[in-house]
């Protein structure tokens, strides 16, 4: 067969589609940083969900499946099925695969803090926090290249610098040093992140930075700071990010984007909207702007993740206001790029 004709066929075999190509982020974004993201278990079977993750994305973070709750429901009861799942189909498409989370004070069972109905003892508790690490960052030695060790353990407001969870109020601050030296342990070549939301709040920004540096001062091994990146078309401004980027990098940290998404409402808005042609330039141009503060940043930045796949199903749907649909991601209910994908690829 001449060549000709062999092209002809093949663009016959593919379809209309063939010449219209929808570019890959983690190739566009190859000299910049890996594009991960947030998986649930049923998308690591065959079909539309799992061929948009191989094609598009060259890291993957599970969703839930990693956290103290999902991973330990029961003191010494592992259950690892689901999150074995993500591990074999990250190494099988050679994607690189963040864990999350070593320690939280939500998606935490009650066991983890209770003896006999009562509050377990600081000794018990470190001791179990322990005992979780070693097996949970143990078991995917080697399989996973970096750790959200602590999650979430600044609190929103107030002058308090620490969170009141359960983990403080047993163990004291010294959770958060012991947690990141157990991971270590458990896993010494693995990258450990301390991981956030309203990282660009300037408050909340200073508490964290706080945290990092007491942690940076005393050598515990830390390596990077997750900012969550829960946005919306508001926040957070170019000049906030820029400066939480470069204020936590400081440090010597790597920052990475760990749970990105950009919400078509304020937190609490009650009003439910499609998404207009309007609303979707809308967040087609925040996300140019933060893909913009990334790329320029780059040299600080080892990673960007979103958080979750595509419009169809987000956390973001009937949460924090029950009934409401979101569209916080780049690919639409059907898996399409949207206007805000072309934005982010087109620079
Ligand atoms: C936080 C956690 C994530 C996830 C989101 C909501 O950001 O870090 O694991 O639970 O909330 O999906």
């Amino acid at each position: 067969m001449k060549p000709f004709l062999s092209l002809v066929g093949l663009l016959l075999l593919l379809g209309p589609n063939a010449l219209a190509q929808v570019p890959a982020l983690k190739i566009v974004y190859a000299d910049y940083f890996p594009i991960g993201v947030a998986v649930h278990p049923r998308m690591m079977e065959p079909g539309a969900e799992a061929e948009l993750i191989k094609t598009q994305f060259n890291s993957l973070t599970a969703e839930n499946v990693m956290k103290m709750g999902p991973i330990q429901p029961e003191e010494g009861k592992f259950a690892w099925e689901n999150a074995d799942k993500i591990v074999a189909f990250a190494q099988a498409n050679q994607q690189k695969l963040r864990g999350h989370t070593l320690c939280w004070h939500q998606q935490t069972p009650k066991w983890f803090f209770t003896k006999n109905d009562k509050t377990v003892s600081k000794k018990e508790l470190l001791k179990r926090l322990k005992t979780h690490i070693f097996a949970v960052a143990g078991r995917y030695k080697g399989k996973i290249y970096a750790w959200d060790v602590v999650n979430e353990a600044v609190p929103d407001t107030g002058i308090a610098l620490y969170r009141e969870t359960p983990f403080f109020k047993i163990i004291g601050e010294e959770y958060i040093e012991k947690a990141f030296e157990f991971a270590h342990q458990a896993d010494p070549k693995a990258l450990l992140f301390y991981n956030d939301y309203s990282t660009e709040n300037p408050a909340k920004r200073e508490k964290i930075y706080q945290l990092l540096k007491r942690l940076v001062d005393k050598k515990v091994p830390i390596h990077g700071i997750g900012l969550q990146g829960h946005y919306n078309l508001k926040n957070p401004s170019a000049a906030a990010l820029e400066e939480s980027i470069t204020k936590f990098a400081a440090l010597g940290l790597q920052v990475q984007i760990t749970e990105l998404d950009v919400s078509v409402y304020d937190w609490e808005e009650k009003e439910k909207k499609p998404l207009t042609p309007d609303l979707a330039a809308k967040q087609a141009q925040h996300y140019r702007m933060l893909f913009e503060v990334f790329r320029k940043h780059h040299d600080k930045i080892t990673g960007v993740t979103f958080w979750n796949l595509s419009d169809r199903s987000s956390w973001l749907d009937n949460f924090p206001v029950k009934g409401r649909k979101d569209y916080p991601l780049l690919f639409d209910e059907q898996g399409k790029p949207k206007p805000a994908f072309w934005e982010v690829v087109k620079f």
